[in-house]
């Protein structure tokens, strides 16, 4: 019998991913000056080799002096999109990933205001909309020495910081695309510098960059996703999408299917294909009276495919067991059903992918899947 997670499907650009599971974004730090390891096209090879459809890459920083730093949550040697040697480390990935028959997107990131000012490779000041951190109860994740010159009130980001960024995406997903890479990720959630635009505790502006509506909030994400797609033709874009944020795990951008709408509808006309709902259960229903998750909802919304993230195969979710191991869950069969439906098309996996680099050949023929073993959040062959 055939199996629907592991049917085609096309992506818009001619790119057709081979199947519906997809490798979640996972920082790693093993990139000493914005250059990835020789050992990084064995780790994404091997899972691509172990039949994983879409690759979507650790975050990767922009051509923005401020995209990566202390950010609270390590920053060190994270790879960049721009730079001889790093781009060739980057065009040998996607060959290898490529070789094995998969799909690979590169995930573009700019911490924004969760990056204290001046730090990491390049010095410069992180772009906040409003100059604000985030709540006054900041989450417990944070070191107190990390919270002392973060929180501190800086000046909003102006007009030119603003373009500055929107260029820097741009730029960087056309060096992406002159490497190989099939398409291109956006890294809009988790409080990082396009969720600080969403989301109303750090965007308080009311120029055309904020206001009271979440259509308002989603301009700089759109404007982001508009500059990319004018340099990268039809090829597909994904963009990630949370309501939390590492500021604080119980934040909501939207309360409402409506206010979700008001939020998405902007970024697909201006170009998204594929929209990734980050949550820490993929099957948790977003809204009260509907057992549609927050992938689902963004499918329903849009009429794009969208990816449901978070404890598939795996007891425990990321934020409660930060830095532990999972047991596994036998959660699978309601992964496949969701995509079965129709009401979501793709199906993310994080932490499982690390310990199982063949998780999906195990999936599919039917193997069990091996514990997350969190030793291997830090090794990560
Ligand atoms: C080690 C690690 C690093 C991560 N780094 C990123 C990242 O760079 N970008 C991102 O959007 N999400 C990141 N995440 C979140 C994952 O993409 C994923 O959404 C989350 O782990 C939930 O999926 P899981 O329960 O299958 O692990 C990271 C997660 C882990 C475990």
């Amino acid at each position: 019998m055939s199996d629907p997670l592991f049917d085609p499907l096309a992506v818009g650009g001619g790119v057709t991913l081979p199947n519906r599971l997809v490798m979640s974004p996972m920082t790693r730090g093993f990139s000493p000056d914005g250059v990835p390891p020789e050992t990084a096209a064995d780790y994404y090879g091997r899972r691509a080799e172990g039949g994983i459809g879409l690759i979507v890459t650790e975050g990767v920083a922009v051509e923005h002096p401020a995209a990566i730093g202390n950010s609270g949550s390590g920053g060190e040697d994270i790879p960049e999109m721009f730079g001889e040697a790093a781009l060739a480390a980057w065009h040998g990935i996607v060959e290898r990933v490529h070789g094995a028959g998969s799909i690979i997107f590169p995930q573009l990131w700019h911490q924004g205001g969760l990056r204290i000012d001046d730090s990491g490779r390049y010095k410069g000041r992180s772009p906040r909309p409003s100059g604000i951190w985030g709540p006054e109860t900041p989450s417990p994740f944070f070191a107190a020495e990390y919270l002392a010159l973060a929180t501190a009130e800086t000046e909003p980001a102006s007009e030119e910081e603003i373009a500055d960024v929107i260029a820097a995406f741009a730029r960087s997903a056309a060096n992406a695309m002159a490497c190989g890479f099939d398409g291109i990720a956006i890294h809009g959630a988790h409080g990082y510098l396009l969720d600080t635009f969403f989301w109303h505790v750090t965007n308080r502006r009311d120029d055309g960059w904020g206001g009271p509506t979440l259509a308002e909030r989603a301009r700089f994400g759109a404007e982001v996703v508009r500059a990319i797609r004018r340099e990268i033709g039809d090829a597909p874009i994904m963009f990630r999408f949370s309501q939390w944020k590492l500021h604080d795990y119980g934040a909501r951008l939207a309360e409402t299917p409506e206010a979700l709408a008001a939020l998405l509808e902007p970024l697909a006309d201006a170009g998204v294909d594929i929209f990734d709902a980050s949550t820490r259960k993929f099957a948790t229903p977003a809204f009260d009276g509907s057992p549609l998750g927050l992938a689902a909802w963004a499918q329903k919304i849009t009429g794009k495919p969208a990816m449901a993230v978070g404890g598939v195969g795996l007891a425990d979710d990321l934020q409660s067991s930060l830095g532990q191991s999972s047991a596994v869950a036998d959660n699978v069969g309601q992964a496949r059903a969701m995509v079965a439906s129709g009401e979501i098309s793709l199906v993310g996996v994080g932490r499982g992918l690390l310990t199982n680099a063949d998780w999906a050949s195990r999936v599919r023929g039917g193997e069990p899947l091996r514990a997350y073993d969190a030793a291997d959040y830090r090794t990560r062959v």
